[in-house]
């Protein structure tokens, strides 16, 4: 299938391309959600601080990693370097300073998959997840974010993405679908196929940001601003690359062989990671590897019921993209 054929097969592209972009515009945050982000982040710095002085709190996730939309929760991580420290101490702890301060609904869920405090600060209306020690997901929200910085129809169509996956319950991890975290990898995955590419891969270039996490080394090249014109030589408009996202999706990729490697820049082969059998509870149905834990398929949780859901939706998209009136509306509508 041709792209340039496919799209101009639609005499309405310029059309879309705009109102495409008005839905991600109405979903970016405000200014005072963001203010009001901040002021609860030094509410908790400070109630933190009077128990654990050296103590210090990190955002994470898409209040941190510029693929927020409006009215998001928050993820907060703690970070304490204490030596013989009980995750579940500290997080009862934690939880019974909260407690006394005014803030809503505190709850400390202990034996959840990552263990964290829940909270509602009652000024501003923000719900709230703190997490302890997960510095890994600190990293990837900056490496999330330095994409985001090179070229803007990252974030469009992220965000376009994200609203679809949710409107269409593709986006609940409990049920076998992706995370939100997967979604954006692969979109920075699909930027960084296309020619020309429209992103680079800053993990294969020459390291100016290096920290060692866990055992893990994380390193990339970091100082995106002088990466600003990166994608200037492709001048595909959102339309067409929403288009062509879920084309691949739905016709393109090769769900037997390969997985989709944000690290490397490529497609990799399920073979060489030795992702072709299930392991436990990993399928690998669908392979998205972790930039940094490499070891680790965001598509681990796809079961072989959620696939055909999954597959379905990306395919309706597709169908949606090319043939439908108004792909604005009807992309978008509840399952
Ligand atoms: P929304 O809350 O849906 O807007 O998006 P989010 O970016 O906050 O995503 P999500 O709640 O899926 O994940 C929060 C953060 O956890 C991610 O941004 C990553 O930094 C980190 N993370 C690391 N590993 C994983 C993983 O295996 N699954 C998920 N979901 N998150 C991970
Ligand atoms: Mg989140």
């Amino acid at each position: 299938r041709n792209l340039k054929w496919m799209m101009e097969c639609r005499s309405d592209i310029d059309r879309l391309n705009a109102s495409f972009l008005e839905i991600y515009e109405s979903l970016i945050p405000r200014e005072e959600e963001k203010v009001k982000q901040k002021q609860l982040l030094a509410l908790l710095e400070k109630l933190v601080c009077k128990e654990w002085p050296e103590a210090r709190l990190y955002l994470y996730g898409s209040c941190a990693n510029s693929f927020g939309v409006s009215k998001s929760d928050i993820d907060v991580c703690l970070v304490i370097s204490d030596a013989d420290l009980n995750k579940s101490e500290v997080l009862l702890k934690l939880a019974d300073i909260l407690q006394s301060d005014n803030l809503q609904n505190v709850q400390a869920l202990t034996r959840a998959r990552v263990p964290i405090v829940k909270l509602k600060d009652p000024a501003t209306g923000i719900s709230c997840d703190i997490c302890i020690n997960n510095v890994l997901a600190v990293v990837n929200t900056k490496l999330l974010r330095d994409y985001a910085e090179i070229d803007e129809r990252l974030r469009q169509l992220a965000f376009i993405v994200k609203h679809w996956a949710k409107s269409r319950g593709v986006n609940e991890t409990y049920q076998g679908t992706l995370s939100s975290y997967a979604y954006v990898l692969m979109c920075i995955h699909f930027l960084q196929q296309r020619r020309p590419a429209i992103l680079p891969c800053l993990q294969e270039m020459e390291a100016t940001y290096s920290v060692t996490v866990d055992d893990v080394e994380c390193a990339f090249f970091d100082q995106v601003e002088k990466l600003r014109n990166f994608g200037s030589y492709n001048k595909e408009t959102i339309a067409q690359l929403v288009w062509a996202f879920f084309s691949y999706w739905a016709y393109g990729h090769n769900y037997a062989n390969s997985v989709i490697s944000v690290r490397t820049g490529s497609i990799i082969s399920k073979q060489g990671k030795d992702w072709t059998r299930r392991v436990g509870n990993d399928r690998h149905l669908i392979c998205i590897e972790d930039p940094f834990e490499t070891s680790h398929d965001l598509g681990r949780v796809v079961d072989k019921f959620s696939i055909r859901v999954l597959r379905g939706e990306f395919e309706r998209a597709a169908e949606i993209m090319q043939y439908d009136p108004n792909p604005c509306v009807t992309l978008f509508e509840p399952y």
